[in-house]
């Protein structure tokens, strides 16, 4: 008979480990999630009674931190105690590209799993269920499985590894974690599979759980994002065409999206995918198809990121040209500078590398973002921001739309939050410097009726301002 899981202990309190327990916590009231990380000020941030301080921004996620923490959810830095306690542990650390060594820049780092593993093998009792929630090179659990086994007898205690990638996006993880497309369980032991099944069951239909060998579910995590990065990088490179055309991207995104074939999601152009994940697994997905011979397949996948950096640097260089070739004396309002809109994280945001070249072309930026704070901009930016609001280039924090606006010569959207595609131009424009330009990188703002405030505009995979653009 299957024996049901009771305690289960996440290792990696972050955008995975913490909303992904947090929703097994609300549906599950009978199982105990204890989230440990070794960071302990991480960890003092999801305990802190003000929900609203925990670390991470989810929409819906304080809600169920308040409802679960202190009963069946705990956050805590005591990783022996509840390694040993756990029927289940789950391995939600972070695999950022290595940076140095054979691999840098391409491969995965795997020294934060490798050291959960090493702990895992120190710690637990009896036999345990490991489950890889990280995203890993395929293979990686055969590495995990030997370092558990490696100790094994003089501990007393056995193992079965499983991988259960995570699919959930920022800004929308707890309503992908509550109504998940699938649920993807890759194992060889069957009875680990169903305890693991069990524990979805909870809330999640049979049929969307989808059961595979361990490489066939390591592998597909990758290949997921690689197709999401790569639908993202087409689209962006026929925004570029359409500028150039007359076409307009909004036309031509509406008229593929229909077809079934193609599908509707994923075709919004911008300046480039951000956030944690596609570049790193996409630039080890890279590296695997390399390291196993597999030149052309790698360098296919290899310009999807090419494009994606192209892009950016593409915007930058517009954004200069339509003001005149300089920037400097020139204030120019940044609206959003997290990767995507609803979240606080700027990992990888497009907004860095654009926010640096204008600074480098001498701009005084006025940096707004409803979430992001202000030392995350002055950590990603590598500059302290200019203590007064003088001539020189660099950047200052805005606490508001309307503060960043305010005699700016242009603005930057480079972040989709719902306010900015509400702004109200009447108000907004006669603050701005003339002549007063609008770069919207997102395609979301009401370029008609910034027009008509008299407001140049430019708006990605389109031509309507060619005018204002010297190719
Ligand atoms: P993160 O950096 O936010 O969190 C990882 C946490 O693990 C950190 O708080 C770190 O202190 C902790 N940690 C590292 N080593 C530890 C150890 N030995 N013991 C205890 N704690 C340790 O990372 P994340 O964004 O949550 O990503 C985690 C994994 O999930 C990555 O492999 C990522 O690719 C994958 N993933 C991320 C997302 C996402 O939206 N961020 C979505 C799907 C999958
Ligand atoms: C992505 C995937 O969507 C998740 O399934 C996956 O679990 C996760 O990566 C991961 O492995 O980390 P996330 O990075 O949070 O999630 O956000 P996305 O919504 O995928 O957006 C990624 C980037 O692409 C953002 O910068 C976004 O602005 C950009 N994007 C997205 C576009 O430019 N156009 C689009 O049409 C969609």
């Amino acid at each position: 008979m299957t024996k049901h899981i009771k305690n289960i202990c996440c290792i990696g309190a972050g955008y995975v480990g913490g909303p992904t327990m947090a929703v097994i916590a609300d549906r599950c009231h009978n199982i105990s999630v204890n989230v440990v990380d070794i960071n302990k000020d991480r960890i003092n941030r999801w305990n802190n009674p003000d929900v609203s301080q925990i670390p991470i921004y989810e929409p819906g996620l304080s809600d169920i931190v308040l409802r679960r923490r202190g009963k069946n959810l705990h956050f805590s830095t005591s990783l022996k105690e509840n390694i040993a306690k756990a029927d289940m542990i789950f391995i939600s650390v972070n695999t950022p590209t290595k940076t140095k060594g054979i691999g840098a820049g391409k491969a995965s780092d795997l020294k934060w799993v490798e050291s959960s593993a090493r702990q895992i093998s120190k710690f637990a009792k009896g036999f345990t269920i490991v489950v890889e929630k990280s995203t890993l090179p395929v293979k990686t659990a055969q590495v995990i499985k030997e370092i558990l086994e490696s100790s094994k007898k003089e501990n007393h205690n056995s193992f079965s590894v499983l991988s259960n990638p995570e699919f959930l996006a920022e800004g929308t993880a707890i309503n992908d974690l509550e109504n998940p497309d699938r649920v993807l369980i890759g194992g060889d032991d069957q009875q680990s599979i169903e305890q693991l099944s069990n524990v979805y069951l909870n809330w999640i239909k049979k049929e969307k759980i989808i059961t595979t060998n361990l490489w066939s579910s390591e592998l597909s995590k990758l290949i997921s994002n690689a197709f999401l990065a790569q639908r993202i990088s087409s689209i962006n490179s026929v925004s570029a065409l359409c500028e150039t055309t007359g076409a307009d991207i909004k036309e031509v995104s509406e008229a593929i999206r229909t077809d079934k074939r193609i599908g509707k999601y994923f075709l919004n152009p911008g300046p480039g995918f951000g956030g944690s994940c596609f570049k790193k697994d996409i630039s080890n997905l890279v590296y695997i198809c390399d390291y196993y011979g597999l030149k052309e397949v790698s360098a296919y996948w290899q310009k999807v990121l090419d494009i994606n950096n192209w892009q950016s640097e593409r915007i930058l260089n517009i954004i200069v040209k339509n003001l005149f070739g300089t920037l400097s004396g020139k204030k120019i309002s940044i609206l959003g500078f997290a990767f995507k809109a609803n979240t606080n994280d700027t990992r990888e945001s497009p907004a860095i590398k654009i926010c640096k070249g204008l600074i480098e072309e001498g701009a005084l930026l006025k940096i707004y973002d409803p979430k992001v704070e202000e030392f995350q901009i002055e950590k990603d930016l590598g500059q302290p921001q200019l203590i007064k609001n003088d001539n020189n280039s660099g950047w200052n924090f805005s606490k508001s739309l309307l503060d960043s606006t305010k005699s700016a010569d242009a603005i930057v959207i480079l972040t989709e939050w719902l306010e900015f595609e509400q702004i109200d131009w009447e108000e907004v424009a006669p603050m701005m410097r003339k002549p007063s330009f609008i770069f919207d990188t997102r395609g979301i703002s009401n370029i008609n009726d910034a027009e008509k405030y008299g407001i140049k505009c430019w708006r990605i995979g389109s031509n309507l301002n060619n005018k204002y653009y010297d190719k």
